[in-house]
């Protein structure tokens, strides 16, 4: 499989320049100009060419919510985002704590072969919040716990199942709250907890990953931890910086104040957020009627940061290529997220000068959950490229 992209304006968080790339084999083999090749040519003048996104944080439902979206549908919604590998959360049914649900969705996606699919599995087994010994038996296909969905309450359990991470390498992504004290308040619970797993992380030495940061206070927490050079990286979700809670919609943790909106932003300026993540969360009409949370994040994220973060010049689109593709990449140890010799071929083409309408009826997840419905965004996903294929375009622009 061969690929050549002509003249685009190439950016990825270290460069911004208009140049040719070549895929050949999966990977980029040459960026240049007047590159001479007799392959399939995109020719992508006036267009950007980024990395595609990597979502460390998503959920495909699959086995058992197929209601809400399947292995298929989730991956069409990624590609359709200009996204070519997901990490998803366990919070299936069942939830996903061995490697028999592990590699039923490994298989699954592997069959559907569009996107690089991984699997995380629950901190404590089925989410029962106490026994971690399921992961004595997991391999290294996994690379990232999470009991996404519910917070670890027991500080015990944490503190032992952080020790067990670093015995296997892997990477603990914390969901923070502690549902006793939502009750009272949503800030409180993800504030404490959120300091909760960075004592924990700096005692255990484990990688700790702060899941959909959204208070002020929680982000200042993960500041003062890595002044402190506690191994911590964190992530914050497109809702998150794009809304405040005049919007009424229900996510959790849930859309904040203005002030921490403006303190997240000013936080991924500084340099202090590393990643953007979706936490995309499909649901029915049924089910968001019943008050579950979540927003279908996947086929907006992409624009609804352009618009919000670049467009109303808070950080350059370097940066934001940073906080979608490279870190995220480099966290989950993948071969992506840059445009460089040798790196794989999963390329994004954006057309920056369109503005568009956000329009569920388009989706391709059975999600059509989101508040950003109708809103006006600009930074349309014109074509997805995996290892030099083209797995999605826009109108099927690019179909040979
Ligand atoms: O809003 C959310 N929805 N937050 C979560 O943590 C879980 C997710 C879901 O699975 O629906």
């Amino acid at each position: 499989m061969e690929l050549l992209i002509k003249g685009a304006r190439i950016i990825d968080w270290r460069q911004d320049i208009t140049s040719d790339v070549y895929i050949k084999n999966g990977t980029i083999q040459d960026i240049g100009n007047n590159i001479q090749v007799d392959c399939k040519i995109i020719e992508a003048k006036g267009l950007a060419l980024l990395p595609s996104f990597v979502d460390m944080h998503c959920h495909f439902r699959e086995p058992g919510f197929e209601y809400k979206e399947d292995l298929l549908s989730g991956n069409l919604a990624a590609v359709r985002g200009g996204y070519t590998a997901v990490n998803l959360m366990a919070n299936t049914n069942p939830v996903c704590s061995n490697m028999e649900v592990v590699n039923y969705v490994l298989n699954r996606a592997k069959e559907i072969g569009l996107i690089d699919v991984h699997q995380s599995v629950s901190i404590t087994n089925g989410f029962d919040g106490h026994s971690i010994y399921h992961l004595d038996n997991i391999d290294e296909s996994v690379k990232i716990i999470s009991d996404d969905g519910n917070g670890v309450e027991n500080n015990r359990v944490m503190l032992q199942a952080m020790l067990k991470a670093v015995e296997k390498n892997l990477i603990i992504m914390s969901h923070a709250e502690d549902r006793e004290l939502s009750l009272y308040d949503t800030a409180l619970s993800e504030n404490i907890s959120t300091i909760r797993d960075i004592e924990l992380a700096n005692y255990t030495k484990a990688r700790l990953h702060m899941a959909h940061v959204s208070t002020k206070e929680a982000l200042q927490y993960i500041i003062d931890g890595k002044r402190k050079g506690i191994n911590i990286t964190c992530e914050v979700a497109p809702h998150h910086i794009a809304l405040d809670n005049s919007t009424e919609y229900k996510v959790n943790p849930p859309l904040r104040n203005k002030e921490d909106v403006n303190f997240l932003i000013e936080g991924i300026k500084q340099g202090w957020v590393d990643v953007i993540a979706t936490d995309h969360a499909p649901h029915s009409a049924l089910d968001k009627e019943k008050g579950l949370p979540g927003i279908s994040g996947l086929e907006t994220a992409f624009s609804v940061c352009f618009t919000k973060l670049v467009k109303e010049k808070h950080i350059s689109l370097n940066k934001l290529s940073e906080l979608m593709s490279k870190n995220p990449a480099n966290i989950m140890r993948l071969n992506k997220g840059q445009i460089k010799k040798g790196y794989d071929g999963d390329l994004v083409i954006v057309d920056l000068e369109k503005m568009y309408h956000i329009d569920i009826s388009k989706f391709a997840s059975k999600g059509k959950n989101t508040p950003f419905d109708k809103s006006k965004v600009w930074g349309s996903i014109e074509a997805t490229i995996k290892a030099g294929e083209i797995i999605y375009s826009r109108e099927g622009l690019y179909d040979s």
